[in-house]
């Protein structure tokens, strides 16, 4: 009797192991990874100061080399100033015009070296894509809908961020990323590709 009864533990337990989820079903950091998708559509509603704040916070908490932490941020919410923005840049949808906040992710492109003199920051855009993706996260996290655009390296697009926004000489604007209240279904997509990835060499 003893040894059905270790017999069915033992095999409750296998049963149990190999039923064990993968931790992206349970955790939800992960979850929200994995179902982060860009949204182009956006509900009327505003966001809170509270939210935009949150937003900030998890873009600002990015990692950036020698922790320069060159981003900075104009987060637009005037009516005219997003149309500005959105210009002639109308698609089936104005992203601009109609999200709720604009965050405009710009970069500091310089540094000051050991020896006082400013020289050009090569880590400046992968800090500000990591912000970038940080934003992104939170706003899946929170409930938000939010899109990664391109700005930089496309010389109108920056021309017409600085013009609009008075950015000053020395900082350039990297992305803008359009948040609001998603209003579609947007699904994340499936990018898992195993040929993509090689082990120990290519
Ligand atoms: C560097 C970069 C530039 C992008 N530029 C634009 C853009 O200008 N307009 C746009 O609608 N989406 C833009 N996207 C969003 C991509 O189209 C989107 O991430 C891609 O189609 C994958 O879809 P997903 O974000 O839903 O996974 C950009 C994304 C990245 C990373």
């Amino acid at each position: 009797m003893k040894r059905i009864l270790f017999c069915l533990v033992a095999l409750a337990a296998l049963c149990a192991c190999s039923n064990t989820p993968a931790p992206e079903v349970e955790n939800t950091t992960l979850q929200t990874i994995m179902n982060r998708k860009s949204v182009r559509s956006y509900t009327d509603q505003k966001l809170t100061d509270a939210q935009i704040e949150t937003l900030l916070k998890a873009a600002m908490a990015a990692p950036s080399g020698i922790n320069l932490q060159p981003w900075r941020f104009i987060v637009v919410t005037d009516q005219a100033v997003k149309d500005a923005l959105q210009g002639e840049r109308r698609g089936p949808r104005a992203m601009y015009s109609d999200c709720a906040a604009l965050f405009v992710v710009c970069g500091e492109t310089t540094m000051t070296n050991r020896e006082g003199v400013q020289v050009p920051n090569g880590n400046w855009t992968a800090d500000c894509a990591a912000a970038t993706e940080n934003l992104l996260l939170a706003a899946e996290a929170i409930g938000l809908g939010a899109v990664w655009t391109a700005c930089y390296p496309y010389e109108e697009r920056i021309s017409r961020a600085v013009e609009v926004l008075g950015i000053p000489e020395g900082i350039t604007p990297f992305c803008l990323v359009p948040v609001g209240y998603p209003d579609g279904d947007d699904a994340p997509k499936d990018k898992w590709k195993p040929e993509n990835i090689h082990y120990n060499r290519w």
